[in-house]
């Protein structure tokens, strides 16, 4: 599959897609090219502009102050970016305008108007601020694709808290990594949440993460599937109870925030084994964030958008939460995944609450698109008007399948292609302009990127290389949480004078990004991010487990697998049992994401001189291609 996907880009990477008349007349931006020109020249005064669009308490003193590798945007300003996603709002006629449509995976709706939710907010942030909660405190959230999800995100923001979301399918062992690391002495979590029919029981996994961490104050508890769970008094407290006690009552005034005061911290796999905390703050980030949704999705009053991603990953955070209501659109979120009960599941709800806008997954494409055309045919997709993607590489197949059969070639794909450590789009079309399927496009305006070599010289048209950025930018992380040696060393220490990426790229004669994938020790799986330092320490902590080794291999639907490799004590034997025992292991350690669907047991595993384990070659062996130079192999 992978190579005939690859001859099948080299033979049609020729093949451009102009946009429709229509849509370039309409859309906010008519000329990439001079807007693009325009925001290099000048890129301070491009987001001077942006920033001017949203309100301040006070405006900034400077758009940039940049003390490399430490940028500070919008020096002296002072602001809070739910003042901007909500309270703006509710002072204009978009108080009445849906901000949220709900729907549960049983099948519930709920809709909250700006208003509404602004009020969902406020007794959230009372509650919060009843329990203790303070300007500056982290707040860890641990819970379902619910309502009160994004309401917690936005109360803590309100309240100038930090808020720490950790994806609700980690393990428990990943949440309190999470919590001890953010020093969280506030949880928030539900009863459970749905998933493909099932209730995962997250009070459950919350509490084997809380038991062992002493300093955690307070949990409170949303109710969602209404199990009985355990609640350890003088801790836990139940949602509820809380808003309809005095504590919820109160009325909170939106914290007076500096632009350069964190936002949140959200944990991504690196290279080594500790997740990083990527950090955020209020006020560039909210400048990159509503500028490049409203430009790349061409965000109308009259939208219907909706991203199927969690808000526990950042494409939830800038695209689910705080972009949309940034930009008082209408966002639709759904709390199950694509397949449950069938195929027809999202397609069900274009239909039904008229999406017009709609941002997923290359992965989701694929599987979608291998259960067959019947079921998008079943559905009246006619509201759409534009589709995303996003997360991984999306190879041209999967691309000509979103844009016939769910686009009926109408709609342009916008491949958005960015980080978590970016916080906003990066590389990706506008509406206006031409698309090369597998293609990511053209930089964002007041986005600076090249491909280069080690030393940072540019490889030039159509050679692969390193992808860089090569100034700051609004909503880039302001650091890594207490880490600020490993914010520099990570990102800006690799290649002198400019942020490495981690991915590898290519540029074409006509300046389009083409993304190859991640040449660091991250995996993509199902555009997840993991880390092969992370799925190996956690192999590892298995007691039957002498060394282990894990590597990606490509796979049709989710981009890429896992493979372990896995040398055992002698104390243990391999078998079937073995295996099946520490794939679970793995999943009970992090989470399911990072289950490896195979096990390879090895007598001995491939190292240098120096004891560095060569991936390399446990790759080419896998793949079943040349091992390359093994002068180096220690045995
Ligand atoms: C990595 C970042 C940004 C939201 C979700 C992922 C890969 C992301 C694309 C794309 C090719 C992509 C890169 C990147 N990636 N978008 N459109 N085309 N690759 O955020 O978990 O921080 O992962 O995802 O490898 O470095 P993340």
């Amino acid at each position: 599959m992978e190579e005939r996907e690859d001859i099948e880009t080299l033979l049609r990477e020729d093949e451009v897609i102009y946009p429709a008349k229509n849509l370039i007349e309409n859309a906010h931006v008519k000329d990439y090219e001079q807007i693009y020109q325009r925001s290099l020249v000048d890129p301070e005064g491009f987001w001077a502009e942006a920033a001017a669009e949203l309100e301040w308490f006070q405006p900034w003193e400077k758009v940039l102050h940049w003390d490399y590798p430490f940028a500070q945007w919008f020096v002296g300003a002072k602001c809070n970016i739910v003042h901007n996603a909500l309270d703006r709002h509710i002072k204009t006629w978009r108080r009445n305008k849906l901000a949220l449509i709900w729907e549960g995976e049983p099948g519930e709706v709920k809709v909250y108007s700006y208003l509404q939710l602004d009020q969902e907010v406020n007794k959230f942030a009372s509650v919060l601020k009843g329990l203790g909660v303070k300007k500056g405190d982290r707040v860890t959230i641990y819970m379902p694709r619910i309502p009160e999800q994004v309401m917690a995100m936005l109360a803590c923001a309100k309240l100038g808290a930090i808020h720490s979301v950790v994806y609700g399918g980690f393990s428990g062992e990943a949440l309190s990594d999470r919590i001890v690391d953010a020093e969280s002495r506030f949880v928030i979590t539900a009863d459970g949440g749905y998933r493909n029919g099932k209730v995962i029981e997250l009070k459950n996994i919350c509490d084997q993460a809380v038991s062992r961490i002493p300093f955690v104050k307070s949990v409170i508890v949303v109710r969602r599937v209404g199990h009985q769970v355990p609640m350890v008094a003088g801790r836990d407290q139940w949602y509820d109870e809380l808003i309809n006690s005095p504590l919820g009552s109160a009325n909170v005034a939106t914290e007076v925030m500096d632009a350069e005061d964190p936002l949140y911290i959200l944990y991504t796999s690196g290279t080594t084994g500790k997740p990083k905390g990527v950090m955020h703050v209020h006020g560039g980030y909210m400048v990159g964030v509503h500028r490049s949704l409203k430009w790349v999705f061409d965000i109308k009053d009259e939208d219907t958008y909706f991203c199927t991603a969690d808000p526990g990953w950042v494409t939830g955070h800038s695209y689910i939460v705080y972009g949309p209501l940034l930009c008082g659109t209408t966002s639709l979120m759904y709390e199950g995944g694509p397949s449950f009960p069938d195929p027809g599941r999202w397609w069900s709800l274009v239909e039904k609450h008229r999406v017009s806008l709609l941002y997923t997954t290359p992965t989701a494409i694929r599987g979608l698109m291998r259960s067959g055309d019947e079921w998008p045919g079943r559905y009246d997709l006619s509201s759409l008007r534009l589709l995303g993607t996003v997360g991984e590489p999306i190879n041209p197949k999967a691309w000509r399948w979103y844009y016939k059969t769910i686009g009926k070639e109408r709609c342009p794909i916008m491949d958005t292609w960015w980080q978590t450590e970016t916080g906003m789009f990066m590389i990706t079309p506008l509406p206006c302009l031409a698309l090369k399927p597998g293609s990511a496009t053209r930089p964002f305006p007041g986005i600076d990127v090249d491909v280069v070599d080690e030393k940072g010289q540019p490889v030039g048209a159509n050679k692969g290389g390193q992808l860089v950025i090569k100034r700051p930018w609004p909503a880039m992380l302001k650091t890594i949480y207490k880490d600020p040696d490993r914010y520099r060393e990570v990102y800006w220490d690799k290649i002198p004078g400019v942020y490495a990426t981690g991915d590898s790229a290519r540029k074409d004669e006509d300046g389009y990004f083409w993304i190859m994938g991640r040449m660091d020790d991250v995996i993509k799986v199902s555009g997840y991010r993991l880390g092969t330092a992370e799925i190996e320490s956690a192999l590892v902590s298995h007691p039957a487990v002498a060394e282990a080794a894990v590597i990606a291999k490509p796979h049709d639907i989710k981009g890429n697998v896992i493979i372990a490799f896995v040398t055992l004590k002698a104390s243990s034997s391999p078998s079937d049992e073995m295996k099946q025992e520490l794939i679970a292991h793995v999943g009970h350690v992090m989470g399911p994401i990072a289950k490896p669907a195979e096990i390879r047991f090895i007598d001995l595993l491939p190292k240098t001189r120096s004891g560095k384990i060569m991936r390399r070659v446990l790759k080419a062996r896998e793949m079943g291609i040349p091992e390359g130079d093994i002068s180096t192999l220690e045995d």
